[in-house]
């Protein structure tokens, strides 16, 4: 008996997207948590190393094989991760909206159908346009996005609501800003700059930035972005008073600000800017994101300031580099 409640009792957690920039580390985070077994780690790619746990190629498009793989390894918990990013997404913005949506609704189907305890979905700062608010972007600002990815991400929230509104579903949702991580690469974004330009400044001392010098943007590290999805997945329903997505705020900066961080640490980096079309993207983006909704409901505050990211991001690639070198 004893061991009937604590198998109904155990969560089993299916991660879509996994090789992601994301998913990398909240899968990770998730294993230490709840156990490498109870951690299912899908994605399109096929994956060899499957050392650390569970792995399924999943084409999340395909509903019947995700119902199939819900049902056959009972998982209660679902986080949706799988998605085109804004610049992508303007290279094919059918592709784009097809991949985004029709999987969210996949997810949320097969959630309502297999009666899932929880799920989690990503949405964006890019929900907002350039008729929101530039300073501390509010929870309700207006959001009419430019790009296919935010207007996925805005309609992903609706339905995300309905799905709490009208079956219960406990789907719960954060309005990522731009996130900064040094195990994978970003894919795909118009944020993506944060990233690389730390990889380039180690690995060759410059960088040529794609957006101008004052374009300042809302970013996160991605440590603070992993705690916020596992504070917000742990906080009491009761507590939660909003069902489309949080707004999450980490750091504002520029990348001229970005770069006159890293050069404290690497005297010689240099960088240069080519703005191309992602600074439109970017410039119909708030610069800075009000989220006391997250801080009052659930108790969120980042941990991170600018000097304390780069620190570390510069402390795992060199790290990186020397295991690689080794
Ligand atoms: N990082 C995303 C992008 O740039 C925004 O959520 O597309």
């Amino acid at each position: 008996m004893q061991i009937i409640t604590f198998m109904n009792c155990q969560k089993m957690i299916l991660v879509t997207g996994a090789c992601g920039q994301i998913g990398t580390e909240l899968v990770k985070a998730l294993r230490d948590k709840h156990g490498n077994q109870n951690v299912i780690a899908t994605d399109i790619r096929d994956v060899t190393d499957t050392s650390d746990g569970p792995y399924f190629r999943l084409d999340v498009l395909d509903r019947g094989e995700l119902q199939k793989l819900v049902s056959e390894l009972n998982i209660t918990h679902i986080y949706h991760l799988a998605a085109v990013l804004s610049a992508n997404g303007e290279k094919n913005p059918i592709g784009a909206w097809d991949l985004n949506m029709q999987s969210l609704l996949n997810v949320l189907e097969v959630a309502r159908i297999e009666n899932l305890q929880q799920v989690f979905w990503p949405s964006s700062i890019a929900v907002f346009g350039p008729e929101s608010p530039k300073e501390l972007c509010g929870q309700y600002a207006l959001t009419e996005p430019t790009t296919v990815y935010g207007i996925s991400k805005a309609a992903g929230e609706h339905w995300c609501r309905y799905y709490h509104q009208q079956y219960g579903l406990d789907v719960r949702s954060l309005r990522y800003p731009g996130l900064i991580s040094h195990s994978a690469q970003a894919g795909g974004g118009t944020t993506d700059y944060a990233v690389d330009i730390f990889h380039q400044a180690v690995n060759k001392g410059s960088y040529a930035c794609y957006l101008k010098d004052d374009t300042r943007l809302p970013m996160l590290y991605m440590p603070d972005a992993v705690r916020a999805t596992l504070e917000l997945m742990d906080a009491p329903a009761e507590q939660l008073t909003i069902r489309s997505s949080y707004n999450l705020a980490g750091i504002s900066f520029t990348p001229e600000q970005l770069a006159i961080g890293i050069n404290a640490h690497l005297p010689d980096f240099t960088i240069s800017y080519q703005p191309d079309k992602r600074q439109a993207i970017a410039d119909s983006w708030p610069a800075s994101i009000d989220d006391k909704q997250a801080a009052k409901d659930w108790g969120w505050a980042p941990a991170y300031d600018l000097q304390d990211m780069i620190a570390d991001m510069l402390l795992h690639l060199d790290t990186h580099a020397h295991e690689n070198f080794a």
